[in-house]
């Protein structure tokens, strides 16, 4: 199983990083426009395998795609990541060029490759990256929910004093601050809805410091966040590689389901080797759908920016 990573920067490396200790991929390119950014990064990931004890073998590539032939699963990472007080929306005029140019070339190379996109504004560049290459809806995923999810259960569990392996929950909708959609009512302590240990109003705290939990990160850090996202990428390659068939909340392109059609936008999915294997239809109350149609707004709003 070989996996390439675009764009060597924080995110990038840390998905590499965590895909190589999970040892389930044979080889990890990691390719960057910056001359031998990459290659040093591949270099020293590779001078902890011994400490780490993995057998992936990571390499790294200036701009040079031919390195990325035959890759199965290819992730891109490219861009600028938001610096504090902007939005993702905000990247787009940029990151559009470049997601355009390294889909085309990645498929240009691995013509039956599976596309896991994380560059900003997430949702749009994977609807960016459907009409730039024209491939088949399951074989390009947007990587939003797994991050707010992780975030959510982050704060569910400081809210309940619970551990996180004690909770469960998901995000759906757009990988926004305003377009998530945590679904407080489905989330769960070992089976028991949280409802039953939180308050309303600590609840409500709960969502909303869920949908700021990348912009939180990027006021303390100057700039945004790279270990969970790495992390919440390295799920999604191992569900495909490993033919999971885990259940992630990912940005797909929806043609009925939800009662949306062109748009990629964060809903439950089926991750295995043919990469989106199904669509999960969960039955959504009257104020979760209306979150979610103003999400979807918000996601066509980007959408119409994009010269596609
Ligand atoms: C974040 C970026 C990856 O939420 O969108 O941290």
């Amino acid at each position: 199983m070989k996996v390439t990573v675009v764009g060597a920067g924080a995110v990038g490396a840390s998905c590499a990083e965590y895909i190589a200790i999970k040892d389930f991929a044979s080889e990890v390119v990691l390719l960057d426009i910056k001359e031998g950014y990459a290659e040093g990064k591949a270099m020293d990931l590779m001078q902890t395998a011994s400490l780490n004890g993995f057998d992936t073998k990571l390499t790294g590539s200036t701009n040079d795609y031919s390195k990325t032939a035959g890759s199965q699963i290819c992730v891109i990472t490219s861009g600028i990541p938001r610096k504090p007080g902007m939005t993702r929306e905000e990247l787009i005029g940029i990151n559009a060029g470049i997601v355009k140019t390294v889909a085309t070339n990645l498929i240009s190379h691995s013509p039956e490759a599976i596309i896991i996109v994380v560059s900003n504004p997430m949702d749009t560049m994977t609807y960016l990256t459907h009409k730039v290459t024209g491939l088949p809806k399951n074989r390009i995923i947007g990587m939003g929910g797994a991050l707010d999810s992780a975030r959510f259960k982050y704060r569910l569990a400081e809210a309940l004093g619970a551990p996180i392996s004690d909770v469960d929950g998901m995000v759906i909708g757009g990988h926004s601050d305003t377009g998530m959609v945590p679904l407080t009512r489905l989330a769960t302590r070992n089976s028991v809805p949280v409802s039953e240990f939180l308050s309303k109003e600590r609840l409500e705290q709960v969502m909303e410091d869920t949908k700021v939990g990348g912009a939180t990160l990027t006021k303390l850090l100057g700039t945004s966040a790279w270990y969970a996202p790495g992390a919440a990428v390295s799920a999604l390659v191992q569900a495909i590689a490993c033919d999971q068939k885990k259940m992630f909340p990912c940005s797909a392109l929806l043609d009925g389901a939800y009662g949306m059609n062109d748009i990629c936008i964060g809903v439950p999915v089926i991750l295995g080797r043919n990469g989106i294997e199904s669509i999960v239809e969960v039955e959504l109350d009257a104020a979760e759908k209306a979150h979610m149609s103003e999400s979807a707004e918000g996601v066509r709003k980007t959408n119409a920016l994009l010269d596609v």
